[in-house]
């Protein structure tokens, strides 16, 4: 298939690489491809510069957001900063029209001020927003009425969702959420595809305010298992 990735941080690299290795076409999106290519410095997260890291990984096509959308047959991942992704998103629903958008972001906002600030070996805590009355995939999904948004991903690091079986032998939990059935299905199948066993689909878009507001859970796990940012480890939903 040809599938669209729009981002290049960490998670968009990893969706990126996973589908290449399973031979898929992938368009990979950013700002301004010239300015991607030319960086020599790591992003905040300590990732190698984009074009080190495309180097190892021929076979990728960098275009602009718009472009790389409109390249995807059906499939586009959502791999955008959370706080800038509705307006980046906005600007390019023409290329989204009609497709399954897979989004992942975490509605993070950076270095804000807190009254209660909860300080990580990484800095204070993001503060969530939109959080609890509304959801960053709701806005998506309001702001692109002809894309079909499903949430999903967002519960691990993506070292792990694209490899469920680095951790429990894959014996754990991917959720999905969404208000279009066949979106669904495309991203269980993808899933599936990446080698999960186990995708509880939580029902309409809606749900996707429980998973965001996972990421502090999600950090605060890390942290207790002494992993600091960016643990590998995942949810199992027993029943
Ligand atoms: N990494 C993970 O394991 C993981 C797991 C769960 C959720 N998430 C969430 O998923 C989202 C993406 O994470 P990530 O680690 O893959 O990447 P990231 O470093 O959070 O975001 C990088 C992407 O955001 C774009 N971006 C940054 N500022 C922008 C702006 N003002 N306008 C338009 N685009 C902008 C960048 O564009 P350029 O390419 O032009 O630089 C880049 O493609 C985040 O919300 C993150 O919290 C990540």
């Amino acid at each position: 298939m040809k599938i669209a990735v729009l981002g290049t941080g960490g998670g968009a690299r990893a969706h990126t690489a996973k589908l290449l290795e399973l031979g898929h076409e992938v368009f990979v999106g950013t700002r301004d491809p010239q300015a991607t290519l030319a960086r020599t410095e790591p992003d905040m997260m300590g990732n190698a510069p984009y074009g080190q890291w495309l180097a190892d990984h021929p076979g990728t096509t960098l275009l602009t957001f718009g472009d790389a959308a409109a390249a995807a047959d059906g499939l586009v991942i959502g791999g955008i900063d959370g706080h800038n992704a509705v307006a980046a998103l906005t600007a390019i629903a023409d290329g989204l029209a009609g497709k399954t958008l897979i989004d992942y972001a975490v509605p993070y906002v950076y270095q804000h001020r807190s009254e209660h600030p909860w300080p990580t070996p990484w800095g204070v805590m993001p503060k969530l927003e939109p959080c609890d009355t509304d959801s960053l995939a709701e806005q998506i999904q309001r702001a692109l009425p002809a894309t079909k948004v499903v949430k999903s991903f967002v519960t691990q690091e993506q070292a792990t969702v694209v490899h469920p079986a680095a951790v429990g032998g894959g014996d754990h939990t991917m959720f999905i959420a969404g208000d279009h059935a066949d979106a669904k299905q495309q991203t269980a199948d993808l899933l599936e595809s990446y080698g999960w066993s186990d995708v509880l689909d939580l029902g309409p878009l809606v749900c996707a305010r429980g998973m965001e507001m996972y990421a502090h859970l999600h950090s605060a796990i890390g942290f207790g298992l002494g992993q600091q940012f960016g643990g590998h480890f995942g949810l199992k939903v027993v029943r």
